[in-house]
């Protein structure tokens, strides 16, 4: 960069600063001792790993037996038989491949994980001060660090471990089970990973898996790179340049096929201005409107506890995993044979097949055994068996939409009304707003909000509004896609890139910086590309 355009870029980046700064008051809690989502900051400008987004709205005001009964209606009974493969499901989602559930899982544990130790955590246990800030970097992957949990790495320091083989998917033989303890007879093989809810269900336990053999591959590649050689005499600097180009090719697809896919590529071209103009960060800013922080960003509650659950609302209740098993597995099955649950090593045959996953076969067939499964609709619809999760998941409430109702009722979340109204976005009318799937058979005749109690007028909780708004886009017919709207997606899409822009380590801070070309196809790098890439991986 010339000393001009250097001059330039600080002079932006100070102003830039000088905006995002808020005024900072004096914290004061009285509640209880807990720690993380369940920390409730009673300030209005509270600053810490958990904020708020929306700092002068009132918490909305709701009856519990009110959330129960909306929790009751929003769980789907039990999903008709599966239907044949030739047929298309209606709460498909057809713009939207089921993998990106879980990646979608997978970002959210990554952003919402804490490694700092457990002795720190004792030691300020309301997560106050010192406390990492949600960022993109993969430590659900890296966990503390090879020097810190050496455990995760192979004995080289550098390449991660990773656990046995698995068979049954015919297109990738070296597909690995994550690194596992040995447990005591009867024990449960519990994962060795950086943040042990990736072990949560096998899809994401594969996908954890995924990005660990990415992390080898990178490994492996650079040193073959011209003037690279030399990386391979030191160990700790290939260890920190694997991270590094790992991490950014994550971001990479976080920020330029994850969010578009969920969001909209025009929301993501609205934040980041630059991407349309071919330019960077600092000659085209980011135009973020609501997500401010005074010194780092934090983890607003309206996107952890409401905005980016709408995941749930997209998990399907049963999966092909492999064409090589002839059965499809449901979510939760008390057979374990048949059932995606995690915490246990996978059964040998139960590899994942990402091409029934995500876009990853130009030839894949649309229907059939082969074909790529969707994602389910974004709506204010769950499947059944996520009204009851098993009690490893679900504790005392097995209702995962209870669970998310009274969890946004606890924090104190804003209603969904007085959010839009906040971001200038045409409220939703009350007789708009229904209880249940956006497809063809049932969306007419869906029970409004208001009928399962009066108290809900004008007063949605947030989690429930964002659905509800997302299913606005449901025009009839089962075919069309159905992505977050303009009050989810614009939380979602200004969280994401405040994180990125907020770490000054993320490549967004690196305009130059681009995919290595080998990993990329057709001139772009996308989830299909990394994975593409790791089946070469040892
Ligand atoms: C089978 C799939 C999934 C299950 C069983 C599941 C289950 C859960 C449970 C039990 C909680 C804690 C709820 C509470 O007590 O507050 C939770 C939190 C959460 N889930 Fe999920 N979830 C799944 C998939 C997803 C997906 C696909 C997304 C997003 C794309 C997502 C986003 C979140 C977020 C943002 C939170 C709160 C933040 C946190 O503490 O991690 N989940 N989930």
């Amino acid at each position: 960069m010339s000393q001009k355009a250097s001059k330039k870029a600080n002079k932006n980046r100070n102003a830039a600063e000088k905006r995002s700064v808020v005024h900072p008051h004096v914290f004061r809690y009285h509640g209880p001792r807990l720690r993380g989502i369940d920390f409730h900051p009673g300030s209005t400008s509270f600053e810490g790993r958990f904020g708020r987004m929306f700092r002068t709205l009132p918490p909305a005001e709701f009856d519990v037996d009110d959330l129960k009964k909306l929790a009751r209606a929003m769980v789907a009974e039990r999903e008709r038989e599966p239907t044949p493969e030739t047929k298309v499901d209606d709460e498909e989602n057809q713009g939207i491949s089921a993998g990106y559930t879980y990646l979608g899982q997978f970002i959210d544990h990554d952003l919402t994980f804490d490694p700092a130790s457990s002795l720190q955590k004792e030691n300020d246990p309301d997560a106050l001060v010192d406390f990492r800030t949600p960022r993109f970097d993969l430590d659900c992957i890296y966990g503390r660090g090879p020097d810190d949990q050496p455990y995760l790495y192979q004995d080289d320091g550098v390449h991660l471990l990773l656990g046995r083989r698995l068979t049954g998917n015919p297109h990738d033989s070296r597909t690995r089970d994550l690194p596992r303890n040995t447990p005591r007879r009867g024990g449960r093989a519990r994962a060795l990973i950086g943040d042990p809810r990736n072990d949560e269900n096998v899809i994401v336990s594969q996908l954890q898996s995924t990005m660990l053999r990415f992390h080898n591959r990178v490994v492996d590649f650079l040193p073959t790179q011209r003037g690279s050689r030399h990386l391979l005499r030191d160990p700790g600097k290939l260890f920190a340049e694997a991270q590094r180009q790992a991490r950014w090719h994550y971001q990479w697809i976080v920020l330029n096929d994850f969010l578009p896919t969920i969001a909209g590529q025009e929301i993501v071209n609205r934040l980041l201005p630059h991407l349309e103009r071919g330019t960077n960060i600092f000659e085209d800013e980011p135009q973020l409107k609501f997500f401010r922080w005074k010194v780092e960003p934090f983890m607003p509650i309206e996107f952890s506890a409401a905005a980016y659950r709408f995941g749930h609302s997209m998990v399907r209740p049963i999966y092909r995993v492999n064409t090589t098993r002839r059965d499809r597995i449901e979510i939760f099955s008390t057979n374990e044979n048949n059932s995606l649950t995690g915490f246990r090593a996978l059964p040998d045959n139960l590899a994942v097949d990402w091409s029934l996953f995500f876009d990853l076969r130009a030839d894949a067939p649309p229907s059939g055994p082969e074909r790529v499964q969707k994602s389910y609709k974004i709506d204010t619809s769950l499947v059944s068996p996520l009204g009851r999760l098993p009690k490893v998941i679900g504790h005392d409430v097995p209702s995962l939409a209870e669970r998310n109702l009274i969890r946004g009722l606890r924090m104190g979340l804003p209603s969904g009304q007085s959010v839009a109204r906040y971001m200038h976005i045409p409220v939703i009318p009350d007789e708009k707003l229904q209880v249940g799937k956006a497809t063809e058979d049932d969306n007419a005749d869906n029970p409004r909000l208001t009928s399962i109690s009066p108290r809900f007028k004008d007063n949605a909780p947030l989690w429930y509004y964002i659905l509800a708004e997302a299913q606005q886009a449901f025009d009839g017919n089962n075919e069309t896609t159905i992505r977050l709207g303009p009050v989810g997606g614009r939380i979602v899409a200004e969280v994401f890139v405040g994180l990125l822009v907020g770490d000054h380590h993320s490549f967004l801070h690196h305009p130059s910086w681009q995919p290595i070309e080998d990993f990329m196809s057709g001139g772009k790098f996308a989830i299909e590309d990394l994975i593409k890439k790791t089946m070469k991986a040892r």
